[in-house]
């Protein structure tokens, strides 16, 4: 995800949609896509959570630069008016109940100029790959790392484990993070509500087609002119 062919092509995509206008990242992190989008000469404010995150951001830009308001991206308002709302790396789903995901997408909404952008990168739900019975799907299987998803399709809840082998002493270090899948239907559906509509799906930050085999979507919503 930090890699310059990935960044690359994200830091392109979302400064052609913010055009001559304002960007507003929510759960901005470290700024690893605010941080050159403001580079490309887009203006970027950043809403995001964890003031460690936002610390770590900081050590790369000033406030001036890129200015960063501590919140959650579900009810935070910051000042202004922007061309631009983005939502990326899945983080939409750290948002774990629908009622709260609506309202990500009406805070959204809430910052945008008439004919602005909302943008998700989010992974659609691997439940193509559970077969009857099971409720766990591996997505890495290699020398360091062991990643897989545990999916509760009751709850509409995924946990994604890793298990992590240190450098040193060959021990494994467990980590766990807790996510609310949602299909492109659903986020279509709280787009609506939201006052905003569907103007184009694609898999990849390249703009290669969306189809049933994609394992991810960047969605681009607009709200009406
Ligand atoms: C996977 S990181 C993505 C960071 C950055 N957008 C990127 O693409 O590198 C997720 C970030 O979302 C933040 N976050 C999680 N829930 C949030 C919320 N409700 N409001 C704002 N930020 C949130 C976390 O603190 C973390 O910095």
């Amino acid at each position: 995800m930090t890699s310059a062919a990935v960044l690359g092509a994200t830091v392109d995509f979302l400064a052609e949609l913010a055009g001559d206008g304002r960007a507003l990242e929510f759960a901005v992190g470290t700024g690893r896509v605010g941080v050159p989008l403001r580079e490309r000469g887009v203006p970027v404010t950043g809403i995001e959570l964890s003031e460690h995150m936002a610390d770590v951001l900081r050590r790369k830009v000033d406030e001036d630069t890129l200015p960063v308001v501590i919140g959650d991206m579900a009810t935070t308002v910051v000042p202004g008016e922007f061309s631009l709302v983005y939502l990326v790396y899945n983080t939409i789903s750290n948002l774990l109940t629908q009622d709260e995901q609506v309202e990500c997408f009406r805070n959204a909404a809430r910052h945008l100029r008439p004919g602005g952008r909302f943008v998700i990168e989010l992974g659609v739900p691997p439940l193509r790959f559970l077969p009857p019975g099971q409720v766990a799907v591996p997505f890495d299987v290699s020398e360091r790392h062991l990643g897989f998803d545990t999916v509760d399709t009751v709850e509409q809840l995924l946990v994604s484990h890793h298990f992590t082998r240190d450098g040193e002493d060959g021990r494994y270090r467990r980590g766990a993070s807790r996510h609310r899948y949602a299909w492109p239907a659903e986020l279509d559906l709280m787009a609506r509500i939201a006052g905003l509509q569907l103007e184009r799906r694609v898999a990849d930050w390249d703009g290669s087609p969306f189809t049933q085999e994609s394992p991810k979507h960047i969605s681009v919503w607009r709200k009406s002119a």
